[in-house]
């Protein structure tokens, strides 16, 4: 079966440092991905990659078994790949309430007759199919009239995922998602990113917490100094190896760097 997205021997330099180092992987169709490696490990520019941000240096990005050649998150979009950012720095509007968060960029609107035609936002029906998805999606929200900016960390977490739904994503990749909220929202977050498999949705979540990663991920992907240095599915695994994988790597790595001091 063709998988949903495929890396091949991927590269992304940014000046000197190379941040993805040949980095070759499949995601197939509503599979989670758990995505580790210490800090600097090239999570975040991968995952950027995948969400057309950064364009690759070299190496190939297919959807589908097509090449992904306009790079841009624009149309990794229109191909149904959605990021979900921390909250600090995530795409919603506090102003707003959840409803016209959902639909921000995908408003509805209904006609209105006058003299002229006119075209209004039906807050209505957005409300309402806001009811629908939240409800379906097991997301307690006081009131989809609410405003964005008076919810817990972890219900505008859960609003951004959500959103994704809208946009009828097939890949949500979620960095560092549970890194701000608190232990109980992060449970909610997680059975979120479960729903979506059950709806076939594919995602790719990067975590420092082991926990969130076992509790989620099919397959679970290591990175060291933008390598990948395992892609091991859940159940051939143990939090152990990989924890032993990350530090094990660094050590390693510090080797590696003391073999290449040159010497007087
Ligand atoms: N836009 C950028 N410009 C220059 N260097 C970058 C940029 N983004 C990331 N890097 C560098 O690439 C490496 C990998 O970073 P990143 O992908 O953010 O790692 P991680 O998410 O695993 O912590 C780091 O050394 C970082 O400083
Ligand atoms: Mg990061």
């Amino acid at each position: 079966m063709t998988p949903l997205i495929e890396l091949r021997n991927i590269y992304k330099f940014f000046g000197g440092l190379c941040a993805t180092n040949d980095v070759s992987l499949t995601i197939g169709k509503g599979e989670v991905i758990g995505l580790v490696g210490d800090n600097a490990a090239g999570k975040s520019t991968l995952m950027k990659i995948i969400a057309g941000v950064h364009k690759p240096t070299s190496g190939e990005y297919l959807i589908d078994g097509e090449k992904f050649v306009a790079h841009s998150p624009r149309s990794a979009r229109n191909a149904g790949i959605e990021m979900v950012f921390q909250i600090q720095d995530m795409a919603l509007v506090p102003e707003l309430d959840v409803a016209d968060n959902l639909f921000l960029g995908k408003e509805l609107y209904r006609k209105t007759l006058g003299l002229n035609l006119n075209l209004v936002l039906d807050r209505r029906a957005m409300q309402e199919r806001s009811r629908v998805l939240l409800h379906e999606l097991g997301i307690n929200i006081p009131a989809v009239t609410e405003k964005v900016k008076y919810l817990s960390g972890g219900q505008q977490q859960s609003v951004s995922i959500a959103r994704t739904v809208f946009f009828d994503a097939r890949l949500v990749i979620l960095d560092e998602p549970t890194s701000s909220i608190s232990i109980k929202e992060t449970r909610k977050v997680l059975d979120l990113i479960l729903q979506l498999k059950a709806k076939g949705i594919s995602s790719i979540i990067v975590s420092h917490r082991m926990d969130d990663i076992f509790t989620t991920a099919d397959r679970i992907l290591v990175l060291r100094r933008g390598r990948k240095i395992e892609d091991v599915r859940k159940e051939h695994t143990s939090m152990d190896d990989i924890i032993k994988k990350i530090i094990n790597a660094e050590k390693e790595s510090m080797s590696q760097e003391t073999l290449n001091q040159p010497t007087a």
